[in-house]
């Protein structure tokens, strides 16, 4: 029986309105992502942004993680943990995965940005994965199934000669954190549950430039980087099904108005 919660407008609502505010985060996070800033200075600007508009981190103690956001340089492919040691330098790309609580609310979304003079090579992954979360959103339509989506991007990644991360997946959201469904970015064409008007979901690829394996951080107990040292890059955007399509509620560039 499936457990995917159909919400209501005033929830849709609700969740755009932290949706929104998450992603104008990340917009406003622009002109301090720069060389010689480290993470953790910049999850003290996220901490207080998201503070002052009255909501909350929801990663901030969330099965102990420690920090308002996770910040995620080179090779770490998620849940990277901002620190005052790690230092932006020139060359390095990093994906900051902000999820805000307003009024009760949940908003998740994520998105690359590059220091400097990035290599080509770096360069590409990164237009190629934010193309593969443009190609997922494309698959969300009522009846469609969830499979699709991850159909679509791995196809695509590896059309590019990239591998798709299968070991953390996209996740129902806006009531609480995680939700079903499990939202997979390595999937069988015509799998899974079908899409319905008033689902809301998280699509979140992170693509690497080798292989897909990861490992996760001893020491910490959450940074996963790519097994092999080879750079990773993701996006993220919470959507909703409506009746004839898709809404992607944290888009703040107009990038799908
Ligand atoms: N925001 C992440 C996601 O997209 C989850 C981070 S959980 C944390 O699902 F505990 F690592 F912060
Ligand atoms: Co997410
Ligand atoms: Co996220």
């Amino acid at each position: 029986m499936s457990k995917i919660i159909i919400k209501t407008e005033e929830q849709i609502e609700g969740i755009r309105q932290s949706c929104q505010l998450a992603g104008k985060c990340l917009q406003m996070l622009e002109s301090y992502v720069k060389e010689g800033v480290s993470t953790g200075r910049i999850d003290m600007l996220i901490s207080e942004y998201i503070r002052d508009h009255h909501a909350k981190a929801a990663t901030l103690g969330y099965n102990g993680y420690p920090k308002s956001s996770c910040i995620s340089v080179n090779d770490v492919v998620c849940h990277g943990i901002p620190a005052a040691d790690v230092i932006l330098r020139d060359g390095d790309i990093l994906n900051i995965d902000i999820t805000t609580i307003l009024n009760g609310y949940f908003g998740d979304t994520s998105r690359m940005y590059s220091i400097g003079t990035v290599t080509a090579e770096a360069q590409r992954l990164i237009a190629a994965t934010k193309h593969c979360l443009e190609l997922g959103i494309r698959e969300v339509y009522p009846g469609n199934r969830f499979g699709n989506i991850g159909f679509v991007i791995n196809r695509y990644a590896r059309s590019q000669n990239y591998t798709v991360v299968y070991e953390y997946c996209g996740h129902g959201v806006g009531l609480q954190f995680h939700e079903d469904p499990q939202v997979d970015h390595v999937a069988r064409r015509d799998s899974g549950e079908l899409m319905k008007p008033g689902m809301v979901f998280t699509i979140e690829p992170m693509i690497n430039a080798g292989k897909s394996g990861t490992k996760l951080d001893k020491s910490d107990g959450w940074t996963a980087r790519t097994k092999d040292g080879k750079l990773s890059a993701q996006y993220e955007h919470t959507v909703l099904v409506t009746s004839d399509g898709v809404d992607v509620l944290s888009d703040v560039e107009g990038e799908w108005t």
